[in-house]
């Protein structure tokens, strides 16, 4: 077993910006498994498919096969395709964000990408972000890291995160958008999002991304010592 770390939490949490730094400074591999949901969310999209319908979606996953590479030298991290074409900045249109927690619902669509999460998991040790990380995908992983805010902190960065990219969004609007898309997450019947067993809480409402990442690094060193 690798010595993983698990990163989940709710919507904007500061997920992918902490496990982007903290791969880096340790030299893992980086994967952001919302980028595998959101890719799925693209391709059903994009054929209209009924995004309510399990089957339906799955023989999007099936067909176009979305599928990840490592890339340490880019600045994501990782480089997602769909029926082998690249997907780039539509992933994080807020068309899809609209609908991506339906789409991740779905247990046939949930089982087919953990199955791609563990296999990358095999390659190397892996920071991972998600939702169900420390439950379900990697419920061995030494190090679980459940990193929350409150919600008027979630949302100031999503609206920032859209306003730097030319889009700002109505705030009510968005609000709701992110209780709702929590609330999905939280109650769906398979992997909810919830806190592992053996996961340190953080709430990085008040606290810098690598105040963050300092803490669970000297999370990861004191692990490792006991190793
Ligand atoms: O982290 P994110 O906002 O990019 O995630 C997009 C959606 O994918 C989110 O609504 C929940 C879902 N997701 C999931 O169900 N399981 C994961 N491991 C990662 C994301």
């Amino acid at each position: 077993m690798h010595a993983h770390v698990a990163i989940d939490g709710p919507v904007a949490g500061g997920k992918t910006t902490v496990a982007r730094l903290l791969a880096r400074e340790l030299g893992y591999l980086y994967l952001d498994t919302g980028a595998m949901y959101r890719a799925v969310a693209v391709m059903g999209l994009r054929y209209g498919v009924e995004l309510d319908s399990e089957r339906a979606v799955l023989e999007v996953v099936r067909e176009h096969a979305v599928h990840v590479e490592l890339d340490t030298h880019g600045d994501r991290g990782y480089r997602v395709f769909a029926g082998g074409l690249e997907l780039g900045e539509e992933l994080f249109a807020r068309e899809v964000a609209a609908v991506v927690s339906v789409v991740a619902a779905h247990p046939a669509v949930r089982d087919e990408l953990t199955q791609r999460q563990r296999e990358i998991a095999a390659l190397g040790p892996v920071v991972m972000a998600g939702r169900d990380i420390g439950t379900i995908v990697l419920p061995d992983a030494p190090v679980k890291i459940f990193l929350t805010a409150s919600v008027e902190a979630r949302v100031q960065r999503r609206f920032e995160e859209y306003s730097r990219q030319g889009n700002p969004p109505d705030l009510a609007h968005l609000r709701a958008q992110i209780e709702e898309r929590d609330r999905i997450d939280r109650s769906r019947a398979v992997a909810p999002l919830r806190v592992a067993e053996g996961a340190v809480v953080i709430d990085s409402s008040d606290l810098t991304p690598e105040a963050v990442v300092q803490m669970i690094h000297a999370r990861v060193r004191a692990v490792a010592a006991v190793r």
